[in-house]
């Protein structure tokens, strides 16, 4: 848990990229043992976006971090920070090429490898730059290509993951500004790295079920944490914006923190899970589709490999998402 100090981070841009390729279930169906009745009644997905030859996740990155930063109406940031699982390459780092590809050759810029609470991550690590006064904004982006490390033939991996990319500009502001980001709550658990794991050379593979559980647990037990270090009950929050895993594991959780779903916000049947890339995705359909207004109390949570968890809370802020 973290309390604040410096200067508070505000949110002020919004930005997406998805591929145009989209992968609905009858063409999953058409290839693998599976149905489309299967994949929406135990994931409630029925389309995802797949990236085809000659795209990456560094494009994807770049392409929702240039309309993130017009959406802030902002030509340049102090930093890029990308949350990534599914890096164009495991070395150099892929942040410095999205950065540059944005017109912003010299600033800080780190990956992140949190798997799905890499945005959260992400998040953390831009509002630290700016409370320690060390920029005065970032670019944070969450941008996953799963449709490249999942083995096609795996029915119970396949049919999950979705491709795509959302940013966020983070600035310098007051903690009583709408779009101010926290508190924070993060957290790991390395004794389970094995239920969700992508071994040197191997595919990446999961155990679902058991997944399924602690994705619930762990996301109750950090919303509920950050929602106490804010001084906010459930009941406070207008918007839960969780990680779109599996829409049951969402049911779940709205179950575990007793709201309604009418205040869940889901988009997992238009993209799946995109990892990184489903928070910032989550909350820009939300967004467009009116749910997430100026002023409303949203609560972020997320859940991933590692273990790896995080969450924090904002108002949210009279921003037009790119
Ligand atoms: N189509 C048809 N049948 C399938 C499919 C499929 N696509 N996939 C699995 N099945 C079968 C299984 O083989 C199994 O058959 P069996 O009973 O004959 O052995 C049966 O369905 C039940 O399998 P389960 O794995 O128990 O299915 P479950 O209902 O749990 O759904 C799923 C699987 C969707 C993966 C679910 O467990 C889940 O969403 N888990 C959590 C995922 C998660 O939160 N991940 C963390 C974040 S992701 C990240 O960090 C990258």
């Amino acid at each position: 848990m973290t309390s604040r100090t410096g200067p508070a981070a505000v949110l002020a841009g919004l930005g997406t990229a998805l591929p145009p390729r989209v992968v609905g279930n009858d063409e999953l169906a058409a290839r693998l043992d599976t149905s489309d009745e299967w994949i929406r009644g135990r994931t409630g997905i029925a389309r995802r976006h797949w990236i085809e030859p000659g795209m990456s996740t560094i494009g994807l990155a770049t392409e929702a971090g240039a309309r993130a930063l017009k959406s802030a109406e902002l030509g340049e940031v102090g930093a890029v920070v990308l949350a990534t699982t599914t890096p164009d390459r495991p070395c150099p780092a892929s942040a410095p090429e999205v950065a540059s590809r944005l017109g912003l050759p010299k600033v800080p810029a780190m990956d992140v490898g949190a798997v799905c609470a890499g945005f959260v991550y992400g998040l953390a690590i831009g509002a630290g730059l700016i409370g320690a006064g060390i920029v005065p904004d970032v670019l944070v982006i969450g941008a996953d290509t799963f449709s490249t490390i999942v083995d096609p033939t795996d029915r119970a991996t396949a049919v999950i993951f979705g491709d795509g990319a959302g940013a966020v500009v983070l600035r310098a502001g007051s903690p009583s500004d709408a779009g101010a980001l926290g508190p924070f709550d993060l957290g790991s658990d390395g004794e389970l790295s094995d239920l969700i794991t992508m071994p040197p050379g191997g595919s990446f593979t999961m155990q679902g079920k058991l997944a399924f559980r602690h994705a619930v647990e762990r996301m109750a037990g950090s919303a509920l944490a950050v929602l106490g270090a804010a001084g906010w009950t459930p009941d406070d929050v207008d918007q839960f914006v969780g990680h779109q895993a599996n829409r049951r594991i969402l049911v779940s959780l709205a179950e575990r923190l007793g709201v309604p779903l009418d205040r869940v916000v889901s988009n997992i049947d238009r993209v799946g899970n995109t990892a990184a890339a489903s928070i910032p995705l989550a909350l820009a359909d939300a967004a467009a589709g009116g749910r997430l207004v100026g002023g409303h109390r949203v609560l972020l949570t997320s859940f991933g490999g590692g273990l790896a968890w995080g969450s924090t809370v904002l108002r949210w802020p009279e921003i037009r998402p790119a």
